[in-house]
């Protein structure tokens, strides 16, 4: 496999997401995201990515959330996106920064209306005493935004992760695999190297 140093790795990443797309049974834009805590040590969890562009790559979440609380305090953050039936990995290293309010509030209007209510109802990442809780929370909520709009609450917000790294790597035969690099240089432009599998 070759790649182009004069590919640009934001159009490659989209090139092989629509590959995906076409291949990939479930959930082809899910993303593991690694975030690191106040005590230096890293956590990870699955998002859906929800738009990738010059802004980067997007995802929403609680910003009450474990994830919302680490981001906040360090926004270095590393992404891993696995499509097994395309046999590739793309890895993506970077920052994240909260996405503008209005761009939240266009998503949030379009999502469907139990996870508005959703939004609302979990306290995301905190102890919950049972299910029965959170139904009690989601009923509560069904009945104060009754018949109206629900709302964007304020801690459903947006990031969006600035790439400063991302390798592309495809499945070789004889586990020789291809990776490729690029690297963001100060006036943005990307440098592209291949690595030793
Ligand atoms: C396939 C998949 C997609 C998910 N997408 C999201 C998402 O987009 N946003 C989100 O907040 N949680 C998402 N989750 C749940 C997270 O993995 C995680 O459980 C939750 O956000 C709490 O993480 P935290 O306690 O580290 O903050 C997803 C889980 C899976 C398995």
């Amino acid at each position: 496999m070759e790649i182009s140093p004069q590919e640009n790795p934001i159009e490659l990443f989209k090139k092989w997401m629509a590959e995906a797309y076409k291949t990939e049974p479930v959930d082809p834009d899910a993303m593991s995201l690694a975030t690191v805590g106040k005590d230096g040590k890293p956590s990870v969890r699955m998002v859906l990515l929800k738009r990738v562009d010059e802004n980067g790559f997007c995802f929403y979440t609680n910003l009450e959330s474990r994830k919302g609380g680490e981001l906040t305090n360090n926004p270095n953050v590393a992404l891993c996106f696995h499509w097994k039936s395309q046999t590739r990995q793309v890895r993506v290293e970077g920052t994240a920064a909260q996405m503008p309010a209005p761009m939240v509030d266009a998503y949030f209007k379009s999502r469907h209306y139990l996870s508005r209510l959703g939004a609302w109802a979990s306290q995301q990442s905190r102890p919950l005493s049972s299910r029965k809780e959170l139904e009690d929370r989601v009923a509560e909520f069904e009945k104060k935004f009754e018949g109206g709009e629900v709302p964007r609450p304020p801690h459903w917000v947006g990031f969006c992760v600035t790439p400063q790294k991302i390798e592309f790597w495809q499945e070789g035969k004889g586990r020789l695999h291809d990776r490729f690099l690029f690297s963001r240089g100060d006036n943005d432009n990307w440098t592209l190297s291949r690595l030793n599998p």
